[in-house]
């Protein structure tokens, strides 16, 4: 597929005014996406659990309008209006226009809320972003009704990709590739893909539990942190190695072997945040709490040989990551030594999931 496959041909039926609600999850990387070209292309591919419990409900409806030169839409966060939210949606509108060309036919109102706390520090531009382009997609089947399923996922993901990066993954469980690599067959530029080799029963039911460290606004965007990636010294090392880390996961994903599945995602943790330490102007995300948070999980996996670890997106927040089988000893070990570093105490409890609903 390349992108002029998501250009439409000329509509055959029309549609006047109705509603159409998505609710789609978060996703976390293992093999993390920092770096970008134009139009949304990665500079180097990213895999990711598709979570379950943090998602995004978005509820879209949508009347024909008489002009067809602007945008028409509001937006509401649990039933309040955000023109806050307005800019990105709009700068979204603006690139899948060309995907979509009925969207300046219509007044749309956007509806939408978390199931996580909205000021929690975590991103919700993937669950939002996919699910928004599931919406936009609904629409668009009902005016294509022989769109295929296959075709609407892609187009889909292609959509959410354009909102933010790693929306594209979020649209389907459990473990998704984002990027053209040559270690997974499938995989794209474009659109996520579904992780196509065999996978151990240990990752089935993997556990994240979210601490919560700062739920404050990020210094630096992920926009402008991607961005950093261009004159950046280690960038080529850096993009040549998550090639290679996503070669050295399949085996482990295929035997389970969970120690080796920690190390390799501890370590692009960690690449990721040295990334931003050694970006210039440099920054720094992770804080004090972020790292007393590591030792004790290291510490506590040196003391009992349980297979904990943790991953980092871009900020501050630990996901601790584990087998559902060691979870009622884990859990234990999080509430009682590491709850104390979250903000308010304040963590989500999650797992791997499988992707987006229509409601
Ligand atoms: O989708 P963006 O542009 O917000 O970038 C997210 C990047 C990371 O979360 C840090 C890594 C990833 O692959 O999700």
């Amino acid at each position: 597929m390349t992108e002029t496959d998501f250009i439409p041909s000329a509509y055959s039926k029309t549609l006047e005014t109705g509603k159409v609600t998505w609710e789609s999850p978060s996703n976390i990387a293992l093999v993390k996406y920092w770096g970008k070209k134009e139009n949304q292309i990665p500079a180097n591919p990213s895999i990711s659990f598709t979570l379950n419990n943090c998602k995004t409900i978005t509820e879209l409806s949508y009347r024909t309008k008489e002009s067809d030169t602007d945008f028409s839409f509001e937006v509401y966060l649990d039933g309040e209006k955000k023109d806050d939210f307005k800019p990105k949606i709009e700068t979204f509108l603006k690139r899948i226009h060309v995907y979509l060309p009925f969207l300046k036919n219509y007044h749309f109102k956007i509806e939408t809320s978390n199931t996580f706390p909205h000021s929690s520090g975590i991103a919700s531009s993937a669950s939002g972003m996919s699910a928004l382009a599931l919406c936009f997609m609904s629409m668009e089947k009902q005016l294509k009704p022989k769109m295929t399923t296959n075709y609407f996922n892609q187009k889909a993901s292609f959509l959410a990709r354009l909102g933010s990066g790693s929306a594209c993954r979020s649209l389907e469980g459990d473990i998704i590739v984002w990027g053209q690599t040559d270690a997974i067959s499938g995989s794209s530029d474009l659109y996520g893909t579904k992780y196509p080799y065999q996978v151990h029963e240990n990752f089935k039911d993997y556990q994240d539990t979210i601490l919560l460290v700062d739920k404050g606004e990020k210094q630096v965007s992920s926009t402008v942190g991607h961005n950093l990636m261009h004159a950046h010294p280690y960038a080529e090392n850096r993009f040549k190695q998550a090639h290679e880390n996503l070669e050295k996961l399949k085996p482990i994903l295929e035997s389970g072997d969970l120690n080796k599945f920690i190390a390799l995602m501890e370590s692009e943790a960690l690449t990721l945040h040295a990334m931003m330490m050694t970006s210039m102007p440099y920054f720094i995300l992770m804080k004090p709490n972020t790292l007393e948070i590591i030792n004790k999980i290291w510490s506590f996996r040196e003391r009992t040989g349980l297979h904990i670890g943790f991953t980092l997106d871009a900020g501050a927040n630990v996901h601790v990551l584990y087998p559902k089988k060691e979870a009622n000893v884990i859990l234990d070990f999080i509430k009682n030594e590491l709850v104390a570093y979250c903000q308010n105490e304040q963590y989500i409890c999650d797992q791997i999931g499988f992707g987006a609903n229509q409601l």
